[in-house]
C-alpha cells in the first residue's frame, strides 16, 4: 500500500481546498491511501515556543509525513502567493533543521489547488517551489491541477461534481502514485 499524507492549506469549514483534497483521496487509485491531515491547532511559529518544546501536534504531523510515501499539498492562493496559515505549518514542520532530511528529504510531493477565481492557484503553486527547494523534497511536475471557479464545482456536501475535474483529479492521483512507485523501490514501501 502506498500512503500519501494530504494537507489542505485552509482552516475554513467550507474550504474548497479541503473539498478538493477529499476528492483526491476518493479518486486515488487502488493500492494508494490518502490520509487527510489538518493544520488545525498548529500555533503561530514562535522561536520561544520552540525553545520551550515542540508542540505535540507538530511532532505528530512530522512523524506521519516521515512515515508516508508521499505528500500532497492542496493550496489556496492568497494575494498571488501561499496563505500564511499553510506556510506557517510547513515552517513548523521544518524545525529543527537537523530533522528536515528525515521528514522531507527526497519525499515525493505534489501540489494542487482550488479558487473561486480564474487563475486556479497557479501563482500560489509557483510560490511553493522555493520552499520545496529548501526542504529538499522530490516534487512531481506532472500536469497541473488548477481548479478555477471552485464555488461552482462542488455540491452543498462538498462533493466534486464537475466530471472534467474529477477525471483530471483521478489522472493526477494515478500519475502521482506511479511517480511515488518509481521513486521508492517496491521493497522499501510498506
Ligand atoms: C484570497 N483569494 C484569492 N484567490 C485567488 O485566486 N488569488 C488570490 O490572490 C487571492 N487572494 C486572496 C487573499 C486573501 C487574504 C483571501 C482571504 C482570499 C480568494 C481565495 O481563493 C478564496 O477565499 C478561497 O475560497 C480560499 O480557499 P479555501 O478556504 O476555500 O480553501
Amino acid at each position: 500500500m502506498t500512503t500519501i499524507i494530504g494537507l489542505a492549506g485552509s482552516l475554513r469549514r467550507g474550504s474548497y481546498n479541503s473539498m478538493l483534497l477529499r476528492a483526491a483521496a476518493e479518486l486515488a487509485p487502488e493500492g494508494t491511501a490518502v490520509e487527510i491531515a489538518s493544520l488545525r491547532g498548529i500555533p503561530l511559529y514562535d522561536g520561544d515556543v520552540e525553545a520551550a518544546g515542540m508542540p505535540e501536534l507538530v511532532t505528530q504531523l512530522k512523524d506521519r509525513i516521515a512515515g508516508a510515501d508521499g505528500l500532497l499539498l492542496v493550496t489556496p492562493e492568497y494575494n498571488f502567493s501561499i496563505p500564511g496559515v499553510f506556510k506557517n505549518a510547513i515552517d513548523w514542520l521544518s524545525r529543527p533543521p537537523a530533522d528536515i532530511a528525515r521528514v522531507f528529504g527526497g519525499r515525493p510531493v505534489a501540489l494542487m489547488g482550488a479558487t473561486p477565481g480564474r487563475g486556479g492557484t497557479l501563482q500560489a503553486q509557483s510560490a511553493w517551489l522555493p520552499v520545496f527547494r529548501a526542504l529538499g523534497v522530490c516534487p512531481w511536475f506532472g500536469p497541473r491541477l488548477l481548479v478555477s471557479g471552485a464555488d461552482k464545482v462542488f455540491d452543498s456536501e462538498g462533493r466534486l461534481l464537475d466530471e472534467g475535474i474529477r477525471k483530471n483529479t483521478r489522472d493526477f492521483m494515478s500519475q502521482f502514485s506511479q511517480f511515488i512507485a518509481r521513486m521508492a523501490p517496491k521493497g522499501e514501501r510498506r
